[in-house]
């Protein structure tokens, strides 16, 4: 690596929608549409036709996924139990689109933080798990709109975009490609979501958030260092959606729930935990730092469970919250944003030297592990 190109975390911004949804009003709407769906096909299931619908539980959620309530852009619409899910109205061309609009938030308190202008930002790269339309790249109308002169593009690794996307970042800087550069994960995650499938309605929640990666030659003194990245991707079909181009389907397609996530939760828990822990651990030691004195872990916030277990095996020991904070709580999973919402929320309290790591995890699978040490 060039010494006199070395990337830091200058700031990272957060947006947060107003909505929220609880699990128990979620609970309410989902087994409303469970009632009307075995009225309407009483005769087909009272004869074996096909099965009933089994109602849902806000305690199953909570025990099984850690989660209490998510934020959403459209509430009405997901709680309607007649719609279930958000309906956002079709904006004009010459209107800003919905991930810019929320990327835009979350990028400017990035850079209001780092007290950067956007003339001095290079690229912005738009890294989330579904992309509102195909071209122009959403990452080009935030630069756009913030007037940033340089380039951007959209990139897509599920729930690990934002960590694949800060490495991406850190690449250019460490090339001497670009001296700035924004990494925006808007994560409307309700669009992809099935509200009526009982499996995984509660998981997601939406959200935008940015980090702005930088040379640390330019970043203000408040910054994290950039010890290392490291990504891996390993197939998997237990995370899918087929939606797509050659393959689409209307996303409130009750008929066609491979257009939607769907996924294998048992399955994904149980593969992921042991490889997300090793590659924490195989990391660690590449850089030599001992895994157990990890001052605090940023984790992807899919489910407590998981984040228990992986904690546990890099600490050595059960982790507290304060070691291994928890988001998805109130926010849900937020896919790729859910590990920058830990650190955004839970990183201002540490002194220079502190180390940690940003961890991400989801389909493909992929997982991105970022390790950062307080500056000062
Ligand atoms: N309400 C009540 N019961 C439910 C339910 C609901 N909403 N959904 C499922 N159940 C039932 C199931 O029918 C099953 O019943 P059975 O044992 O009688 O067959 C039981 O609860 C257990 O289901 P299971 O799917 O094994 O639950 P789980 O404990 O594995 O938890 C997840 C499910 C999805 C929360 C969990 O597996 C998980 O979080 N996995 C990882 C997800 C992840 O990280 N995905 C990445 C996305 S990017």
């Amino acid at each position: 690596m060039d010494a006199t190109h070395r990337p830091v975390i200058s700031a990272t911004g957060l947006y947060t929608p107003p909505e929220t949804i609880t699990n128990a009003e979620l609970v309410d709407s989902f087994n409303e549409y469970v009632r009307r769906h075995n009225a309407e096909h009483a005769d087909a299931i009272a004869v074996g036709d096909r099965p009933a619908l089994e109602p849902s539980s806000v305690e199953f959620i909570e025990k099984a996924s850690g989660i209490k309530s998510r934020h959403v852009v459209d509430k009405a619409s997901v709680l309607d139990p007649g719609t279930m899910c958000p309906r956002i109205p079709e904006r004009a061309n010459d209107e800003l689109s919905i991930m810019a609009e929320v990327g835009v938030t979350a990028a400017r308190q990035a850079l209001e933080r780092a007290g950067r202008a956007p003339g001095q930002v290079d690229a912005v790269l738009c890294a989330a798990s579904n992309m509102q339309r195909a071209y122009p790249a959403m990452a080009i109308e935030i630069q756009h709109v913030l007037g940033i002169d340089g380039f951007g593009f959209d990139m897509n690794v599920a729930c690990s975009s934002a960590t694949f996307g800060i490495q991406t970042a850190a690449d250019y800087i460490r090339a001497g490609n670009a001296r700035s550069v924004l990494v925006v994960s808007p994560e409307i995650t309700s669009g992809h979501l099935n509200w009526r499938d009982r499996d995984s309605h509660f998981i997601f929640g939406d959200v935008a958030t940015a980090v702005l990666v930088e040379d640390a030659a330019m970043a203000p003194a408040d910054h994290w260092d950039i010890l290392g990245t490291k990504l891996k991707t390993v197939f998997s079909n237990n995370i899918r959606n087929n939606f797509g181009f050659l393959n689409r389907a209307a996303p409130e397609g009750a008929g066609q729930p491979d257009k939607l996530f769907v996924q294998e939760g048992r399955k994904v828990f149980k593969e992921v935990v042991p490889m997300v822990a090793a590659m924490i651990v195989e990391e660690a030691d590449r850089l030599g730092i001992d895994p157990r004195s990890l001052r605090r872990l940023w984790l992807h916030q899919a489910n407590a469970g998981m984040n228990r277990l992986i904690a546990q095996k890099v600490l050595g020991h059960e982790a507290s919250e304060d070691e291994s904070p928890t988001v998805l709580d109130t926010y849900a999973n937020t896919s790729s944003a859910g590990s920058i919402i830990a650190f955004h929320q839970h990183s201002g309290d540490l002194v220079a030297g502190d180390t940690g790591i940003i961890c991400s995890f989801g389909a493909g699978y992929s997982a991105g592990t970022v390790f950062v040490r307080k500056a000062g």
